[in-house]
């Protein structure tokens, strides 16, 4: 384990069928005034906002709504959300929903009270809080960006053509996570798979750098198996609690600080998903499933050792009489054979990306220097036009 590193992780976790039976006690510890906030509606369709509604009445709560929090949130609506928790000086942000929702949320506790322009001050600078935050809570129906226990918020600016992530600190992590694998069996398919692909994504990210021997690589390999075997049972059959509760708590472990410690980290695909999601305004998962082979294929010579080991592994490739790449390459093959029966986005044409939208979604991606080659925007133009 390399280096010198914290771990702290402030959010209390309540997991279960029965977790939502506890919205009330944690409830408590806060103030009057609950700003709701949720999606498109489909808490709506499910009847989890009633139940919440209720739930929050039983308390004495008074709620103030704001809905209609769209994937991939934007910058427009973060200030509706601003204003609304300022003006009606809300005590505790209660969000119900995905990654979305929960990265809004966040959003809007840290902007409430700031005196400059939130979007220049983290999402273009990346600066820290220095204002008043409001708590957050969640309950969480779509499993995928671990949004639910870490402090990432992840916001679109359409003017801009940017989607941009700040990675915020332990004081706007979620105070409570409610997370029940039942609330999940709504999602579409579509929806539910491309969770399972941004699980893998953020395993990957962080497995692929270093060349030390890190029990976080370990950690890692077990998250990702259980996770292919979960998401096979799952996309044959939804409902089966045993694999939905399975890749739910995967998802919260994928990315809530623990498996990146002592590591350096790459989040190339992520860096181009968001670069393209600011383009298409695609299902985050998709963006990232569209162009991972053609990164990963790119990148493979600069950490072949690492390739060999996801290999065998990860994917059970027999290493026996084969050559590094022969096994590298076997290991990648299998992951596109997942990939393909899970009914992920394979090509960028997929998600929207047309060929003249390339030079523009690589000036937008973000090179971050933790993988194995620190690529320069051609080679993320290529990289793309490879995987049109
Ligand atoms: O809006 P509603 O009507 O609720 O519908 C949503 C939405 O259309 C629907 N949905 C959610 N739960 C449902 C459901 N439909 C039926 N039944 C349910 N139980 O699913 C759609 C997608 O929801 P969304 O919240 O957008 O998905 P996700 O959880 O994948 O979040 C994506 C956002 O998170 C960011 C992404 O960039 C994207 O903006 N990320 C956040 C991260 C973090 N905080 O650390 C890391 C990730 O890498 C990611 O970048
Ligand atoms: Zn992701």
């Amino acid at each position: 384990m390399l280096g010198n590193f914290v771990y702290c992780n402030p959010t209390k976790l309540i997991f279960g069928p029965d977790s939502l039976n506890s919205l009330g006690n944690e409830l408590e510890k806060y103030g009057k005034k609950i700003m709701l906030v949720y999606g498109g509606g489909s808490i709506k369709k499910t009847g989890l906002y009633d139940k919440i509604i209720s739930i929050l009445s039983e308390c004495g709560k008074t709620v103030v709504e704001d809905g209609g929090v769209m994937p991939n949130p934007t910058y427009e609506k973060l200030k509706e959300g601003m204003k609304i928790a300022r003006e009606n000086k809300v005590d505790f942000i209660l969000a119900v929903g995905g990654g979305s929702v929960i990265d809004y949320s966040k959003a809007v506790s840290v902007s409430a009270y700031c005196e400059e322009d939130p979007w220049e001050k983290y999402f273009v600078r990346f600066e820290d809080v220095s204002c008043k935050i409001i708590p957050v809570g969640s309950v969480l129906t779509m499993v995928g960006t671990g949004s639910e226990m870490n402090g990432g918020s992840v916001i679109t600016n359409r003017e801009q053509m940017m989607k941009v992530g700040h990675v915020f600190g332990e004081n706007v992590f979620p105070k409570f996570s409610i997370l029940n694998p039942e609330l999940t069996y709504t999602l579409p398919h579509r929806q539910m798979v491309a969770g399972f692909y941004d699980i893998m994504s953020h395993i990957l990210e962080q497995y692929f750098s270093g060349t030390d021997d890190n029990t976080s690589d370990y950690i890692m390999e077990g998250l990702l198996k259980s996770l292919i075997h979960s998401a096979r049972i799952a996309v044959k059959n939804p409902v089966d609690y045993e694999a939905r509760s399975n890749i739910m708590w995967i998802a919260t472990w994928a990315l809530n600080t623990l498996v990146a410690k002592g590591k350096t980290t790459d989040w190339m695909v992520h860096m181009i998903g968001q670069a393209i999601g600011a383009y298409t305004d695609a299902t985050h998962g998709m963006t990232l499933s569209a162009v991972s082979l053609a990164y990963y294929r790119y990148i493979m010579p600069y950490g072949m050792d690492k390739f060999v080991r996801y290999a065998v592994n990860v994917w059970g490739v027999n290493p026996e009489g084969k050559d590094k790449q022969t096994i590298a390459e076997q290991g990648l093959e299998e992951m596109g054979k997942f990939m393909r029966e899970t009914g992920l986005a394979m090509t960028a044409s997929e998600v929207g990306v047309t060929a003249d939208m390339i030079p523009g979604i690589a000036r937008a991606t973000l090179i971050m220097d933790g993988g194995y080659k620190v690529l320069t925007t051609e080679e993320v133009e290529e990289i793309l036009l490879e995987s049109l």
